[in-house]
């Protein structure tokens, strides 16, 4: 086990300013500020200098995950065992490490397809986190182990398969569980952790998506949060793709809400925490244990 958690994301916008309004207007998070040649912008949640990269794209679309490690041997050693799986990596400059506030990095993709960022050595930003909407903070850290990333993703993979070995075997991931939803033939997710007590930092759907993400999930601290998210998405106008619910595997109760562009964005608190040296592998046939009533715009609305 070595990556430490999902740590940041590049996200591609036709519309960067209505993704920053929806980013800081709907979901609270901070403007960090911080300059860009590119004119990408960035988004604060605790005292990493970003979890979220906004970058002007023709077509909207997660562009990259980065993904942490604890050292530069352990980021070294998984970039060396990358190399040797087949897949083509290649070293970030120090420019480009600047940029994304690490130490250094390398670009690989998992069999897939999905772009990862593998990083280490994060430059903190200790100027305190002042949520536009008053949200008191983001779950994204855990007293006794450490940063817990950014929340959690789901990345598409047809092949799963070989997806997921690459995570497992080459990434450092574990599996948490295996979902069959049911009255979804033939679908299949799969929720892997990082070395950090989060259910799942990022999971697997045997299928393509046109986004190159499922979704991606933040959470906070109290359920009242949570409702004065919602409150804020609907006098914003955002679109509901699932109602309030409740997952089964990682206990998240959390609404969905479609982000400028058409990312799904999973808002939530009461994430499972888990001991992994104590933790078995399930498999489920349901995904909620209450609502999320998902609600496609154009199918079902
Ligand atoms: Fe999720």
């Amino acid at each position: 086990m070595s990556v430490s958690a999902s740590g940041y994301l590049r996200i591609g916008a036709s519309d960067v300013d209505a993704w920053m309004d929806f980013g800081t207007g709907v979901l609270g998070l901070m403007d960090a500020n911080r300059a860009d040649a590119a004119g990408a912008r960035f988004l604060r949640m605790d005292d990493h200098p970003f979890r979220l990269m906004i970058e002007p794209a023709e077509t909207d679309g997660l562009l990259a995950t980065g993904l942490e490690f604890p050292s530069e041997d352990a980021w070294q050693r998984t970039c060396e065992a990358v190399t040797e799986s087949g897949q083509n990596l290649v070293q970030g400059s120090a420019e480009e490490a600047k940029r994304r506030g690490v130490t250094a990095f390398a670009t690989t993709s998992d069999p897939a397809g999905n772009t990862l960022e593998l990083f280490w050595g994060r430059e903190l930003d200790y100027t305190p986190l002042v949520s536009p909407q008053g949200v008191p903070g983001f779950v994204t850290t855990y007293r006794q182990t450490g940063d817990l990333g950014f929340g959690h993703l789901v990345l598409p993979a047809p092949d799963i398969d070989a997806a997921a070995a690459f995570y497992t075997d080459i990434i450092g991931m574990g599996l948490t569980d295996t979902l069959y939803p049911s009255g979804m033939e033939g679908v299949k997710i799969q929720f892997y952790h990082a070395n950090n007590p989060r259910q799942h930092s990022l999971a697997l759907f045997n299928g393509p998506h046109p986004l190159g993400v499922v979704h991606i999930m933040v959470e906070v601290e109290t359920m009242d949060e949570v409702g004065h998210a919602m409150d804020r998405a609907k006098a914003a106008g955002s679109h509901f793709l699932a109602t309030l619910g409740r997952h089964i595997n990682d206990n998240m109760c959390s609404v969905y809400l479609l982000a400028p562009g058409g990312i799904a964005v999973e808002f939530g608190y009461d994430g499972m925490l888990i001991d992994w040296e104590t933790h078995v592998a399930t498999v489920s046939t349901e995904g909620d244990l209450w609502g999320h009533e998902y609600s496609f715009p154009g199918l079902n609305d």
